[in-house]
Order: C-alpha cells, then sequence, then structure tokens
C-alpha cells in the first residue's frame, strides 16, 4: 500500500483545503433530512481529519469514520472524541449496520490501495447496500475523467501561515489516472520541512458509476455539488437510497 497523507500534508489538508467538506456539510445535511435519516449511524468513508464527521456528531448523529491514513485518523480521533474511527482501506472495511454512509472528496479515485480498479469499487458499493438499512442514504463524489481539461501539467501553488505546497498535475487520459505530485513545506520552529508525496488517482466514469448503483438496487440521482458547493469538471456526486 502506497502511504498517503503523512503527517504533513494531513495537516496542510486540515488547515489549507477543509473548506471544500465544511462547505459541503451543510447541503449534506440537508440531503440526509430531506431523506428522512434525522438521527442514528453515518459511517464515512474516507473521513480525513473528522471535520464533517465533527458536524455528523453536531447534528445529532453517530459517526464512524475510516481512513488510511494514521495521520488523519489521529486529527479525527481528537477532533471528534464522541467519534469511533478506524485506521483501514475503504476497500477492506466491513461496514456495520448503518442509516447513511458519505464519502467526500473523491476518497474512492485514490490508488493508496493499489487494489482499487473498477472491480474493486463496484465491491464497496455493494458492500455499503448491504449495510444500509431500508431507505438508507448513501452520498459521494468521485473525479471521472476530464477532471483536468487543458493543457498539461497543471503547475499550482497555495500557501498559508505556516505552509507551501507545490502541486504538479497530469491527467493521463489512455489510462484514466490523475497523478498529482506534491512537494510540501511545513514550518517546524524555525525552518522549513519538506516532504513529497505523489497521488494517483483512478478516474472512474460517472455514467458507469450510476448504472453500477442502479444495478445494485440504489435509486439514484446524480449532483453537480453538495448544496451551493459546486463541483469542478469531471467532478460529479450522487445520492444513492436504498429502496
Ligand atoms: C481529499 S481527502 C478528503 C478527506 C475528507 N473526506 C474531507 O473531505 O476533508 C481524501 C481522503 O481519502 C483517504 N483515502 C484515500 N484512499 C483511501 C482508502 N483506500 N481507504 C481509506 N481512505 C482512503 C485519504 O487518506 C484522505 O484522507
Amino acid at each position: 500500500m502506497t502511504r498517503g497523507y503523512r503527517e504533513d500534508l494531513a495537516y496542510i489538508h486540515d488547515v489549507g483545503f477543509g473548506s471544500f467538506s465544511l462547505s459541503a456539510a451543510p447541503g449534506l445535511l440537508d440531503m440526509l433530512r430531506r431523506g428522512g435519516i434525522q438521527s442514528g449511524l453515518v459511517v464515512d468513508l474516507g473521513c480525513g481529519s473528522g471535520l464533517w464527521a465533527r458536524r455528523i456528531v453536531d447534528a445529532g448523529y453517530s459517526v464512524l469514520g475510516i481512513d488510511m491514513s494514521s495521520s488523519m485518523i489521529a486529527m479525527a480521533r481528537r477532533r471528534v472524541p464522541e467519534g469511533h474511527f478506524r485506521r483501514q482501506s475503504l476497500f477492506r472495511a466491513d461496514l456495520p449496520g448503518c442509516d447513511a454512509v458519505t464519502s467526500i472528496g473523491e476518497c474512492f479515485n485514490y490508488l493508496f490501495d493499489a487494489n482499487n480498479n473498477w472491480l474493486r469499487l463496484t465491491r464497496v458499493l455493494r458492500r455499503v447496500y448491504e449495510a444500509l438499512r431500508r431507505g438508507g442514504i448513501f452520498i459521494f463524489d468521485v473525479a471521472g475523467p476530464g477532471r483536468l481539461p487543458g493543457r498539461m501539467p497543471v503547475f499550482s501553488h497555495y500557501e498559508g501561515k505556516d505552509w507551501a505546497i507545490l502541486v504538479s498535475a497530469t491527467e493521463d487520459r489512455r489510462r484514466s489516472l490523475l497523478t498529482r505530485r506534491i512537494t510540501a513545506f511545513r514550518q517546524v520552529g524555525e525552518f522549513y520541512r519538506r516532504t513529497e508525496e505523489t497521488h494517483t488517482l483512478k478516474l472512474f466514469e460517472a455514467g458507469r458509476v450510476a448504472e453500477e448503483l442502479r444495478a445494485i438496487g440504489f435509486r439514484v440521482r446524480v449532483l453537480r455539488g453538495y448544496g451551493r458547493l459546486r463541483f469542478g469538471p469531471g467532478h460529479t456526486g450522487f445520492i444513492a437510497r436504498k429502496a
């Protein structure tokens, strides 16, 4: 297994990129409530540092978060002491009976678990269906082909008070892979510590994902965003209900 979101990048994701799940949270809670899920257990796959898990618990649900990164899980445990968290690949996790499952921020796409492929994804979708009670809801998003339109590589940089990252991203359209090479600098005392991570994502076509969900037995709606949060190119959400 490739280790991803090690200590420094997990910290940077939390302080610098948490706005994705925080902006998504009101829309996600709204979808749960409108779907008749007012209480009960929400399983969050790829829970990261627990920003969304915190909102889940504050809204009156219980939460089980699963993530492969031990640094992310450590932050989630600190942020949500009432929650339950497991460091595990979502592709291998046994899921308890639950009212809702979420997976926010392209978690199904990462190749941190080298076992990730279309077959593994379909198995997870099936396992989610089996774990959900009748009427239960599954909300998630995936990155698909076209996630990186235009000329490549795409270079970007981001910075905060005590960190900075440089990202070089390319999409291999033939193999449906998106690779982000990330150089992270985090201030430790007087100096900045440099670390490197490469994140490779397997891109899944949204139409095929929707078809698979329907074949499993879900009723499916495709989402262009979570509430006011809009997705970028090649990024698609799903709300799937177990009939
Ligand atoms: C972009 S982050 C999103 C984190 C969180 N959901 C959020 O919105 O803040 C993707 C997360 O997926 C996790 N992840 C990637 N592959 C995974 C796998 N196979 N099993 C469990 N977690 C995984 C990463 O460790 C990371 O925390």
